[in-house]
């Protein structure tokens, strides 16, 4: 039952400021003195989750751990906690996303949580390069700490 209701909090959390305008994300991370790299100020985006990870901490009295894995949900980093891995794949494969190869994700993601993660910013970064996008730099590196 707790884990059941710890799932919910973190499901509901972790998408907390997604909603928030790109420029009200961005007065946000000024006002807080969280720090706003390149790519995020390209691509505001992706702050969600770091500002989410700010909010849980600051209003919820969220743990480290907690707040690790829903601000790195969007890039991921090297390193990863299982949580933090477990978080990631979630994300993934949640309700509202569809894509055609999630089936296989959901699976290998239950048996393989590493080469489930490794997959997933395969496929992210190869998309990104594809369409000429720049890519995070802890999403290189949460892939470089999974190749050998
Ligand atoms: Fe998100």
């Amino acid at each position: 039952m707790w884990i059941k209701k710890r799932q919910d909090w973190f499901g509901i959390v972790h998408d907390l400021a997604k909603e928030m305008p790109n420029d009200e994300k961005l007065a946000y991370c000024q006002k807080n003195h969280l720090q706003v790299d390149e790519i995020e100020r390209l691509n505001p985006g992706l702050l969600h989750g770091k500002i989410a990870a700010h909010m849980a901490k600051k209003e919820f009295g969220f743990s480290e751990d907690l707040c690790s894995a829903i601000q790195y949900h969007t890039t991921a980093k090297e390193n990863m906690s299982q949580l933090d891995k477990i978080m990631y794949v979630a994300d993934m494969t949640s309700d509202d996303r569809q894509f055609s190869n999630k089936p296989y994700i959901v699976e290998l993601g239950n048996k393989e949580l590493d080469e489930c993660v490794k997959y997933i910013l395969k496929v992210g970064i190869s998309q990104r390069m594809a369409q000429n996008k720049k890519i995070h730099l802890n999403s290189i590196k949460a892939l470089n700490y999974f190749m050998q």
